[in-house]
């Protein structure tokens, strides 16, 4: 018997997150990994599910250390009926990876053959079913004034059983889109409450991709009601450089456009690059907490759990600051 009032809770209590911008390699997969590892670093219980062909979050686990019989991915999920929890895998103390793989093509095309746009949203129902529910209370640091990396205790080293553990509960789930999402990517927006945090990349093809990933999503919707429709929660540049007066005119237009869900950006920074020299995948965190990179992403993540207190004023960036400051002189307003 489903017990819907639980479900509802569940729901309630849980932000279900895409990171999705339209274009391909403009940092959606390092803004998952990244914040995800945050978020649980910061104690959250968070599940990245990847749900592309190319599976470079999937390369958060490490599969050939999984039993065979037991190795699921996103595909067996959807085409196989298999629970969720079932192909969620923990990475790190309190953050878990659904893998896809390199024939998820094949689950889209169920998904398209079948009709099944349902079928996520069964998947999902049944995982609410099975969580626990999250804790009530703010994390502690929520009440802190002042916050950075050290006042969050180091993620703790996991056994090999603990990473077989399923998550007792969620308070986040991350979904890492693909740069063109089809029909998966079309079942997994109709999830409820389903927020987009866009990394943007300030340059012609990718600042096109975002608008007309805007444009469809509303197209998609127009005639759902509104609580049933995903809501564009946060836009950050991304892969930042301050090298062009171009790239300084967009920043302005971005910040401009979206002033009420705009999240300090992600600088360029090596370190990021270098996170990806390793398998299993590494984040930030891992790599260089005091990279600029690290900073930031830091911040981003406090920020997306909805922190308002201060971080210092280590990250600010001159350049971005005086962006910021002319687009407001142009709103003529007070900004953000
Ligand atoms: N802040 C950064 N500084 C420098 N390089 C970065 C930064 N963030 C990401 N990159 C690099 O940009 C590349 C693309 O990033 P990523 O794979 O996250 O994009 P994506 O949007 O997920 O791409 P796809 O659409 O192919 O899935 C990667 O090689 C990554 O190392
Ligand atoms: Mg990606």
């Amino acid at each position: 018997m489903v017990d819907l009032q639980k479900i509802v809770k569940q729901i309630n209590g849980i932000r279900n997150i895409y990171m999705w911008s339209g274009k391909g390699g403009v940092g959606k997969t390092t803004a998952a990994i990244n914040l995800a590892t945050w978020l649980a670093a910061s104690g959250r219980k968070v599940a990245v599910v990847d749900t592309d062909s190319h599976p470079n979050t999937s390369s958060l686990k490490d599969m050939s250390k999984v039993r065979e019989d037991r190795r699921y991915t996103l595909s067996d999920v959807i085409q196989r009926e298999k629970p969720f929890l079932d192909a969620m895998y923990q990475v790190r103390n309190g953050l878990y990876v659904v893998p896809s793989e390199t024939n998820i093509e094949v689950a889209k095309t169920h998904i398209i053959i079948n009709e099944a746009q349902d079928v996520l949203l069964d998947r999902f129902y049944a995982l609410m079913a099975q969580l626990a529910p999250p804790p009530e209370d703010p994390p502690f640091w929520q009440e802190k004034t002042y916050l950075a990396p050290h006042h969050l205790p180091p993620l703790a080293e996991l056994s090999d059983l603990e990473m077989q553990a399923p998550p007792a509960y969620l308070e986040y789930i991350i979904w890492d889109f693909a740069a063109e999402p089809g029909a998966l990517g079309k079942a997994i927006l109709r999830l409820p409450k389903g927020e987009i945090w866009s990394p943007v990349l300030l340059e012609p093809y990718p600042l096109l991709a975002f608008a007309q990933m805007k444009q469809q999503t509303t197209q998609m919707f127009q005639y759902h009601p509104v609580e049933r429709r995903p809501v564009l929660k946060g836009v950050f540049p991304f892969m930042l450089t301050h090298k062009t007066e171009k790239v300084t005119e967009e920043f302005a237009k971005l910040y401009l456009a979206h002033q009420d869900i705009f999240m300090h950006p992600i600088h360029n920074d090596d370190k990021v690059a270098a996170t990806q020299d390793y398998y299993p995948a590494q984040s930030i965190y891992e790599v260089d907490q005091t990279s600029r990179a690290g900073r930031e992403f830091f911040e981003l993540a406090m920020r997306l759990d909805g922190y308002q207190g201060s971080f210092g004023k280590k990250t600010h960036c001159p350049h971005c600051e005086a962006i910021y400051e002319w687009a407001r002189q142009q709103s003529g307003g007070e900004g953000a």
